[in-house]
């Protein structure tokens, strides 16, 4: 049986695959998103504060060029008196957090939550991963990524995955706010892009998230997709072997979605999740691939959605923003910490923060249930 009449085969049961909550089947690609239409604003309490906002374009703009990287959008709040009184875009989004106005965040994050625990990004231009990748001889980088091309030739892939397997980092101070989220029952899902595993390892339970790009967590043929056991697949690779699937002789590799193959099941929970989420925060990523980057887009038009990245990056290139967008650019340490503070939660995160990395109920990185002793528990902001 050739590789080829083995793909088709693969794929043809996997379309069969009836996706739920009615969504069609979707694969990675790096097309850039098409805007959804604008629907027409709801009528909904927080417009009031919104509608009040105005966008500095000039200094969005300077850091769509990346003159200024370190700013934030400016919204102006008036006062019933008719005076108005400046707020930046955390000061904005942590007082409807403070009001009890948002009880359902949605998370949406990328490779740039992850570079504070020394995990470069994917497209920095020269730090980023596929700056580096020079010594895997590969025809472009995002090929170390395409199952096309790892069917052909695994091992720059494998070569790769030695330094990916997850175990040599540990979440940062933005995970563990998003696991604040969670434990003041204000964390509806959180969807990342990272295969890096300190979601889970920081303690955000399995329920509330969703690893849209896949983990290492388990592994199977990337041909019949017969499961193989992770840690087996991870010692063949670390060896420098492929490991090899005992019932159609394909490679195994961790699941870890390619360009090219479906996202995990979990993902479509989106269609249920976006409709609900009352917050959006989009975390470090260049919402450069789909279909995850177009996720943003699928909140109602009232929703805050607040941005926290070096730069504006997807609907927040383009001008003017929607109304009830923000964004806060810069370090996203120092942005999340800043909101965390107007929140009054920096000293409790501190203190989460070093209890967890002290080992007091730390977490396998190869455990892919993500159990954590206190990992679900949560306490109310109200
Ligand atoms: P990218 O590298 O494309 O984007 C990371 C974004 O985070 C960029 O906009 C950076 O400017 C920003 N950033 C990095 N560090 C930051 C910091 N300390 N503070 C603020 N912003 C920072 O990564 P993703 O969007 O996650 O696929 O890439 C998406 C997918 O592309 C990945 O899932 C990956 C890749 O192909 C796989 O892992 C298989």
């Amino acid at each position: 049986m050739t590789l080829g009449v083995n793909m088709s085969k693969a794929k043809s049961s996997r379309d069969r695959r009836i996706a739920p909550l009615g969504v069609s089947r979707v694969t990675r690609s790096s097309n850039n998103p098409q805007e959804c239409q604008r629907s027409k604003p709801t009528d909904s309490g927080l417009v009031d504060d919104l509608s009040l906002m105005s966008v500095s374009e000039q200094q969005a703009s300077l850091a769509r060029k990346g003159k200024s990287p370190s700013l934030s959008t400016k919204a102006v709040l008036s006062s019933p008196s008719g005076s108005s009184v400046p707020r930046g875009a955390l000061e904005t989004v942590g007082r409807l957090m403070k009001l009890g106005r948002v009880r359902n965040i949605v998370v949406v994050a990328g490779a740039g939550i992850s570079t504070a625990s020394g995990i470069p990004d994917f497209r920095t231009p020269g730090t980023g991963l596929y700056a580096n990748l020079a010594k895997y001889d590969i025809p472009y980088p995002e090929a170390i990524f395409n199952i096309d091309y790892f069917s052909d030739n695994p091992h720059p892939f494998f070569s790769l995955a030695k330094e990916l397997y997850p175990g040599h980092h540990r979440p940062n101070y933005v995970h563990y706010f998003v696991r604040m989220l969670h434990q003041k029952g204000l964390l509806l899902r959180m969807y990342t892009q990272n295969i890096d595993g300190l979601e889970k390892l920081c303690g955000i339970p399995d329920d509330k998230l969703v690893e849209a790009h896949g983990s290492f967590a388990t592994a199977a043929c990337h041909l019949c997709y017969t499961p193989y056991p992770a840690e087996e697949a991870k010692q063949a690779i670390m060896n420098g072997s492929v490991p090899i699937c005992t019932f159609c002789a394909g490679a195994v590799k961790p699941n870890v979605v390619f360009f090219g193959e479906d996202l995990p099941e979990k993902y479509f929970q989106h269609a249920e999740d976006f409709p609900k989420a009352d917050l959006l925060m989009i975390m470090g990523t260049s919402l450069k691939i789909e279909p995850f980057a177009s996720l943003v887009n699928t909140v109602k038009s009232t929703v805050p959605r607040l941005l926290l990245n070096r730069y504006p990056v997807g609907p927040f290139e383009r001008r003017p923003l929607r109304r009830a967008d923000y964004m806060e650019l810069g370090d996203l340490s120092d942005s999340v910490q800043k909101l965390a503070e107007i929140l009054g939660w920096h000293t409790e995160i501190h203190d989460l923060m070093n209890s967890h990395e002290n080992g007091l109920s730390y977490t396998d990185p190869s455990n892919s249930s993500g159990e954590n002793s206190d990992s679900s528990e949560t306490d109310s902001m109200h």
